[in-house]
């Protein structure tokens, strides 16, 4: 397995490795449907007989939406840096029946050492789940894909979930003192102009970028331990948030968790809750190459 990893593709992935099983409980209803429309929006070129790769495909959601439908004579290859996710899908692949045209591998998207790309162009669509804000470099990872994994004119679809609300507020409140955030804000504020900017300038045309859901999660955040419970599980565990908190001073750190808070406070309703709000949103692009 390659686990030459760089710091940051590690720290994701340990992140992952330890979200492990509790993934699909955590995101079952807020990510809701997600994976079929990302299917769907693929249109013809997720048929009977496709072959798909699915990117940083996790437990293999979207990677398993997509076998539905390419059926036994299709193809579809799920590969991700977490060998966690890799063992549950595979695992799941097998339990399922279905691990005749499912296969998953532990690889990181940027190494562009993407399996089969040397030589032949073999898939009819390249699928992402919610993961496209995390990779260093999407740019050259597109061009690679519409150049050596993607058949002539084959399609490309990714999708983010946005706006979710307390990783937005840290953002804005975090990035202005100081915090090198390991995404653009930009995910947060404005998916579709995010996602124009990723295919500007790829081999890539980009057909269109639409907010095909929406979904409500409520935390109970009544009283400070709970806000502080909030805080400590979104800034402090969720890794691709704490990416270069760490790299702050102290007093620095708590200034970003006392104008978070602050922030936070003013969603609060009348029964003390904050309101976590996101929606979907669905890129598909036509590989001009
Ligand atoms: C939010 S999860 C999405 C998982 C899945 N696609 C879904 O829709 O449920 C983000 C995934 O991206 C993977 N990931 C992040 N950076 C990656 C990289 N450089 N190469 C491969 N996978 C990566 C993580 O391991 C994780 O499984």
């Amino acid at each position: 397995m390659s686990t030459n990893f760089s710091p940051y593709v590690t720290a994701l992935q340990t992140f992952y490795n330890n979200v492990g099983r509790s993934y699909n409980t955590m995101t079952k209803s807020v990510h809701a449907n997600g994976p079929e429309r990302i299917v769907e929006a693929a249109g013809a070129a997720i048929k009977e007989g496709s072959s798909v790769l699915d990117l940083a495909t996790g437990t293999g959601k979207v990677a398993f939406a997509a076998a539905g439908k390419v059926g036994a004579s299709g193809r579809v290859l799920g590969i991700d840096i977490s060998d966690e996710f890799i063992s549950l899908a595979t695992k799941m692949a097998e339990d399922t029946g279905v691990s005749d045209r499912v296969e998953f591998l532990q690889r990181d998207v940027g190494a562009l050492d993407l399996p089969e790309k040397s030589g032949k162009r073999w898939a009819d669509a390249v699928t992402c789940g919610s993961a496209i804000a995390m990779f260093a470099c999407p740019k050259a990872l597109l061009n690679t894909l519409a150049g050596e994994v993607l058949k002539p004119r084959g399609v490309f679809v990714a999708d983010m979930w946005a706006t979710h609300l307390p990783a937005k507020i840290f953002l804005d409140v975090a990035v202005p003192r100081g915090f090198e955030s390991p995404f653009d804000p930009l995910w947060l504020s404005d998916t579709e102009e995010a996602f124009r900017r990723v295919f500007d300038g790829t081999k890539f045309e980009l057909e269109r970028v639409e907010k095909v859901g929406e979904s409500t999660a409520r935390w109970d955040a009544g009283s400070e331990e709970k806000v502080e419970a909030l805080w400590n599980s979104l800034a402090v565990e969720q890794t691709w948030l704490s990416f270069g908190l760490d790299k702050l001073d102290k007093q620095k750190v708590e200034d970003i968790k006392q104008a978070w808070t602050k922030e936070i406070e003013a969603y609060k309703d009348e029964e003390g809750v904050v309101v976590k709000e996101m929606g979907q949103w669905i890129a598909v692009a036509g590989s001009k190459e």
